[in-house]
């Protein structure tokens, strides 16, 4: 047997190849393919099954690209309607070279989850645990609305109890994130466990079931807007990935046209360079950040113009993009800003603020508004003194508070949001936003004192 783990950044995400004897499977598999199809190839497997752990809702599931590309079948959980592939029931077996795939419908995370027990000749090997169980972590349960967070909740703890830990401490497991993933908050760095290791350190499976329960959904974490289209789509079968590679090249004259025509300008530098010299009315979404929070952002269905350094950068963030179903990149700005410069076309920057220059304002009894983007859960390991939490969603929407005369200095853990927020809100009209570099975790190491959460 062989396994490859196949990982998408930002987004966390961890698909798997499976092989025995020249067969093959692939579980949960992104959007882009052809790296699968690639390895298929070289190794000369043949794809068998397309193996789905459940209907996915962060990224945009490449299950019917990949199988209609090497003619294997995809197989998902009976108690959804899929209008693709075909229905597995608990327990049933598929046969892929010497090895044998076990289907484990284990509910919790969504209604429809399964997870792929392989076993081979002397018994069980290892897990493909989709997102039920995660190293250190559990799934998420909230998905499904509050109506049925408790239900599949206590799901989740039968799933896990009495499906997936008896299996045996020896049993590996293969989870479908890793760690950043918005799937689950406490996610380790580490990416292969066992059973017995998570019987070991993962806390959430010492707890009894109330205890369980109550920690789900007392849980907090973000639902971004285009996880419901994510949602529609994998249950439909996504439409094939735009033709790649390259996007078009688009002069600033193109890129206006656009612009006034509704086009999103998605500046995906460095929030330092942002901040510098941009677009007017660009939005700010450091590359590395668009698959892990540009969802949180980005309207479904927008239309987008890019900004980049250079033509590599812009393809992979078109990549990140399109993983997320956002199909709508018209192109990116020829030459980036360095010819948006030099042809004399008008810009707007950013302030910035040093931790130091911030905790002098404070200290001389004269601060700027202090803005934390960051989630609950971020918040609760403490704040700058005097910061007001407003989240992106309400800084999105318009709702947030914000005082447009006076300076408003926004912060997240390491500034890249903290530079969207201010990119939002300076294109709205509020010309004193600015960012403090480096976010709260270089406050911190330039050391500076924040509040505790008992203290806030
Ligand atoms: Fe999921």
């Amino acid at each position: 047997m062989n396994i490859i783990s196949l990982k998408s950044p930002g987004l966390a995400h961890l698909s798997y190849l499976v092989s025995s004897k020249q067969e093959a499977a692939v579980i949960d598999p992104r959007r882009d393919v052809l790296e699968y199809v690639r390895i298929c190839k070289d190794r000369g497997l043949n794809l068998k099954y397309v193996l789905e752990t459940h209907r996915n809702e962060d990224y945009v599931s490449g299950a019917l690209e990949l199988a209609d590309a090497l003619g294997a079948e995809v197989y998902h959980g009976e108690q959804l309607d899929f209008a693709y592939g075909n229905p597995l029931s608990d327990g049933q077996v598929l046969k892929l070279g010497n090895l044998k795939i076990k289907a484990l419908h284990t509910p919790g995370h969504t209604i429809e989850s399964f997870c792929y027990l392989v076993e081979e000749k002397k018994g069980p090997v290892a897990l493909f645990t989709g997102d039920s169980l995660f190293v250190g972590e559990v799934g998420r349960t909230d998905l499904s609305g509050e109506g049925v967070w408790k239900e599949l909740s206590e799901k989740l703890f039968h799933s896990i109890q009495e499906k997936i830990l008896p299996l045996g401490d020896s049993v590996m497991i293969f989870p479908g994130h890793g760690a950043g993933s918005v799937c689950g908050h406490a996610i380790a760095e580490r990416e292969i466990s066992t059973i017995g290791l998570e019987k070991r350190d993962n806390p959430l499976l010492r707890l009894v079931k109330e205890d369980f329960v109550q920690h789900k959904i007392t849980e907090k974490m973000d639902r971004a807007a285009y996880f419901r289209v994510m949602e529609e789509m994998n249950l439909n079968g996504p439409p094939s990935m735009p033709s790649f590679p390259g996007i078009k090249r688009i002069s600033s004259q193109e890129l206006i046209k656009h612009q006034q025509q509704g086009a999103l300008v998605l500046d995906a530098r460095y929030p330092q360079s942002f901040a510098a010299a941009h677009i007017p009315g660009a939005l700010n979404i450091m590359k590395d950040g668009i698959a892990s929070y540009g969802g949180f952002v980005i309207a479904p269905g927008s239309r987008m113009v890019l900004v980049t350094v250079d033509a590599r950068e812009a393809e992979e963030a078109a990549i990140f993009l399109m993983r997320m179903g956002f199909d709508d990149v018209l192109g990116h700005l020829n030459n980036g800003m360095e010819s948006w410069i030099k042809e004399g076309r008008p810009l707007q920057s950013l302030g910035l603020l040093s931790p130091k220059e911030l905790n002098d304002m404070i200290e001389a009894g004269e601060p700027p508004l202090i803005i934390d983007v960051r989630d609950e859960q971020e918040r609760s390991e403490g704040i700058i003194s005097g910061a007001v939490a407003v989240s992106l969603e309400s800084i999105l929407s318009g709702n947030a508070a914000i005082d447009g005369e006076r300076e408003a200095v926004y912060y997240c853990a390491s500034g890249y949001r903290g530079s969207t927020a201010a990119s939002i809100m300076k294109a709205r009209g509020h010309l004193r936003s600015t960012v403090l570099l480096g976010g709260i975790g270089a406050w911190i190491k330039a050391g500076f004192p924040i509040l505790q959460s008992d203290e806030i």
